[in-house]
């Protein structure tokens, strides 16, 4: 079976782990150094490189190359059947007996490697009992084990198992990395992904690499060979560039009456009004951080909106986005909001 993108892409080596410098520089250091903790807490939103980062840190800390992917322990730890490398997801075994056989497993040497590598994920799914057992095996850690705790909630985590491992934070990527990561990857898969394409998976992925990825691989499934923003806007029933241009310019002219009209043609073929406000935020966050960089203040021929009214703009539309959507009042929301803007930012 042809392999999904984010798995085909998992990275294999720290240098290929994007984005999570602070993580991969404190692992590379505790190698280098030989100052190896017996449990570690990663923590993050899905999706950011966890999972990943554990398995090659288990590969790292027992290959004598430190991670060469090429020798016989590194083999044997990339095809998931090295028996010192133990991967217990506690969202479907959240049971105490797991962590039991784990508390007594974990005392034996290790059958092969140096170190015995225990990878929980989702480990804020155990129970308090597993906890419990846990805590009983980290308090006397054997010199041979390594814990790494995964997590998407660290503060679900019990304070005792915190203050024992080290905490490393995983980050969301922004959409400028996220765009080199599709980039690449699309490359690689012999896809043309143009750049406004690029820029809307890595929008629609909110900083998940798994996402942004997964996307692709939905886009891939398309068929064509090149992918464009509209290929996608039709796939993803989002509305138009045109369209959100034409919505931004009955802004620019103060005339509420029209943007409310284009925005009811957007919805009318089906687009979420909520992708729809997302959009127009992501664009009007361009303008903005734009204006900010170039310096300008006041508005001009090319920009019709001085700095202060795109910051007026963009809190109105992000109020919009986070407040609750009552489901028989969908464009509503998005309708007083063009509204409110025309008001509050008059010529
Ligand atoms: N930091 C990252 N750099 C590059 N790719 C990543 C990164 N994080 C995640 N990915 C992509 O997402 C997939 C899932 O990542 P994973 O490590 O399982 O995330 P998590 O455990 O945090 O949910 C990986 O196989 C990879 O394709
Ligand atoms: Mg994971
Ligand atoms: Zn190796």
């Amino acid at each position: 079976m042809e392999q999904v993108l984010y798995r085909k892409y998992r990275p294999q080596s720290f240098a290929d782990v994007v984005g999570q410098d602070h993580a991969v520089r404190i692992l590379s250091n505790a190698l280098a150094m030989n100052r190896i903790a017996h449990a570690y807490l990663f923590s993050g939103p899905r999706g950011t490189g966890k999972t990943s980062v554990a398995r090659i840190f288990a590969r790292a800390v027992n290959c004598e190359k430190g991670g060469c992917n090429t020798c016989a322990t590194c083999e044997e730890f990339l095809s998931g059947r090295a028996l010192d490398c133990v991967e217990m997801d506690a969202a479907s075994n959240r049971g105490v007996d797991e962590v039991r056989a784990i508390r007594e497993a974990v005392l034996l040497a290790p059958f092969k490697a140096k170190y015995k590598v225990y990878i929980v994920d989702e480990a804020h799914m155990l129970t308090k009992e597993a906890w419990n057992a846990f805590l009983k095996t980290m308090e006397e850690p054997p010199k041979h084990a390594i814990f790494i705790l995964a997590t998407t909630e660290p503060d679900k985590v019990p304070e005792t198992i915190q203050s024992r491992s080290q905490h490393l934070r995983f980050r969301l990527a922004d959409e400028a990395t996220l765009v080199r990561v599709l980039v690449d990857a699309a490359k690689k898969e012999g896809m043309a992904l143009e750049p406004d394409a690029a820029e809307m998976l890595a929008l629609f992925a909110e900083g998940s690499f798994r996402d942004a990825l997964n996307l692709l691989g939905q886009a891939q499934a398309l068929g064509g060979k090149t992918i464009t923003a509209s290929v996608l806007e039709d796939f993803f029933g989002a509305p138009s560039k045109t369209a959100l241009t034409e919505v931004a310019s009955a802004l620019a002219l103060r005339d509420a009456k029209h943007a409310i009209e284009c925005a009811g043609q957007v919805f009318a073929k089906g687009s979420d009004p909520r992708l729809f406000l997302k959009l127009l935020i992501h664009q009007f966050r361009a303008q903005f951080l734009d204006a900010l960089r170039s310096g300008r203040v006041e508005k001009d021929a090319a920009n019709p909106f001085s700095t202060k009214e795109l910051e007026t703009i963009l809190r109105i539309l992000l109020e919009t986005a986070t407040e609750r959507h009552y489901s028989g009042w969908r464009e509503l929301p998005v309708e007083l909001a063009l509204h409110r803007i025309v008001r509050e930012v008059s010529l």
